[in-house]
């Protein structure tokens, strides 16, 4: 199959070769003199971050943070290693973060799959990784996740074991399920319930369904939901809201959320998405959220890779980046 679903449904094989790319100016660093871990990056190549970041904590004991800006907050020093991780390798907010962390002699290193973020890396002979080119951000979520963990796993000398995703994304059922949740979500806006420890699944189901079928979305974290939220969803339109139930294990807690929610009168799928690790359940959860995120453009006559509103935004950045350097 070709298109934006075919490349969801090759990830396994997007996965594998990315697994074979190469680091370029590897150098292994010493984890003892190392402070924290600070990943640069947006949308479908900042979830990248958030997703690696919570396993590289399982792995070492090093603190790691996302950025989603500019510019890097002012504690991460000369003994953090910044990890910039850009798709086209020209987002602006990456870049200029990246270019901070060179100035403040942070330890650098790329993932991308060209453009400045590439050259600059070369130039200045930091450690990168360059992954294929022609896909859509988000749809190349297998091959940033492989070519940023190859990368730390040179740096820092550890085994973080991607590769064992790679049958998870041959699970013949997970089509049926993005049908069968895309079908659920007509009509409606999707409201995502995950567990803290898999929330970075949560941000990018969300994110997947606003770039992919053009919806807004949010996500619901527990236990956080059961001090606030929960109250709210109270008294809220129930016409419009479709709830989605991420579960990853037996859990008091989601069986509990999911079934107070159709208590108050919202439509509520659960979607069973445990894996064995981590890694391999997010990676399944977000394989998933592509599909269905895709099918149900399909469903509403959308397009799913036109990103009208993000390419005006950028154009805005651009030239704001252009007025200040004239
Ligand atoms: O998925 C997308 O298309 C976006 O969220 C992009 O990832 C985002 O705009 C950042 O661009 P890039 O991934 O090229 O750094």
């Amino acid at each position: 199959m070709s298109g934006v679903l075919g490349d969801y449904l090759n990830w396994a094989t997007q996965l594998e070769r990315a697994l074979r790319g190469v680091v370029a100016n590897a150098t292994k660093l010493d984890l003892r003199s190392l402070r924290g871990l600070v990943f640069l990056g947006m949308g479908g190549s900042g979830v990248v971050g958030d997703i690696l970041g919570r396993h590289v904590e399982d792995v070492v004991t090093l603190p790691t943070i996302t950025v989603k800006s500019f510019s890097l907050p002012r504690y991460v020093d000369r003994n953090w290693l910044a990890v910039a991780v850009s798709y086209s390798g020209n987002t602006l907010e990456t870049l200029g973060a990246f270019q901070e962390a060179v100035r403040r002699g942070v330890v650098v290193a790329a993932v991308a799959s060209g453009g400045e973020l590439i050259e600059i890396s070369r130039k200045l002979r930091v450690p990168y990784v360059k992954v294929d080119e022609g896909y859509l951000p988000r749809t190349a979520l297998p091959a940033l996740l492989a070519g940023t963990s190859k990368l730390l796993e040179e740096l820092l000398g550890v085994r973080l074991g991607i590769e064992e995703c790679v049958d998870v994304l041959r699970d013949r059922t997970a089509l049926d399920v993005a049908e069968k949740l895309a079908h659920f979500l007509v009509g409606g806006v999707p409201i995502f319930v995950v567990p803290d420890r898999i929330y970075p699944l949560g941000l990018r189901a969300k994110n997947e369904f606003n770039e992919n079928a053009k919806i807004v979305s949010k996500v619901e974290v527990l236990p956080e939901l059961g001090h606030n939220d929960i109250v709210g969803w109270e008294g809220s339109p129930r016409e419009w809201v479709r709830f989605v139930v991420f579960r990853d294990m037996n859990d008091q807690l989601l069986d509990f959320a999911a079934s107070y929610i159709k208590e108050l009168g919202y439509p509520v799928m659960t979607v069973d998405i445990g894996k064995s690790s981590y890694i391999q359940t997010v990676l399944y959860g977000s394989w998933i959220v592509g599909m269905a995120s895709t099918i149900l453009a399909k469903l509403r006559g959308i397009d799913p890779r036109e990103t009208i509103s993000i390419s005006r935004y950028k154009e805005v950045v651009r030239r704001y980046f252009k007025s200040l350097g004239s």
